[in-house]
């Protein structure tokens, strides 16, 4: 196979960089999906440096557990901050959970499907922290609540 047609080099055209546009204006919440970001990063590295399918999955794992841990987080804080649509958003969390917690059941050592999740992450990231997460800002202003 050569490189260009190598799943393992197609890692390196995803961008894992952090961007201003991501920002929440909330501290602990940016922080938080910062790490996000970069645990798939760790994911796609070891994919493509060491392809060790038994590592992967624990660090997939890992990031099913950390996902857990910030969406709850996430979620407390727009309780703080009497964000009105806050079920819904649950909801959106629930989701990708129940996702990520299939998917990690079911993957198996193909690198293309690997690649394709970590490419479905990064897209469901972008979109959900841009579009979903930022309409809490305003209310930190309103209420006068500095998380962090
Ligand atoms: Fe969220």
């Amino acid at each position: 196979m050569d490189r260009k047609n190598n799943p393992r080099n197609r890692y390196s055209t995803l961008d894992f960089k952090w961007k201003d546009e991501y920002n929440t204006g909330i501290a602990e919440i940016d922080y938080q999906h910062q790490y996000f970001l970069s645990s798939i990063k760790r994911i796609t590295t070891v994919m493509a440096e060491k392809n060790e399918h038994t590592y992967c999955q624990r660090l997939f794992m890992e990031l099913v557990y950390y996902t857990k841990f910030h969406f709850y987080s996430e979620e407390n804080i727009m309780m703080h901050l009497n964000y009105a649509g806050l079920k819904e958003h649950q909801e959106l969390h629930r989701d990708l959970i129940d996702i990520l917690t299939n998917k990690i059941n079911s993957i198996d050592d193909n690198i293309e499907e690997y690649h394709l999740f970590v490419q479905f992450l990064l897209k469901w990231f972008v979109h959900h922290s841009m579009e979903e997460d930022k309409k809490i800002a305003p209310l930190k202003e309103v209420t006068g609540v500095k998380p962090i």
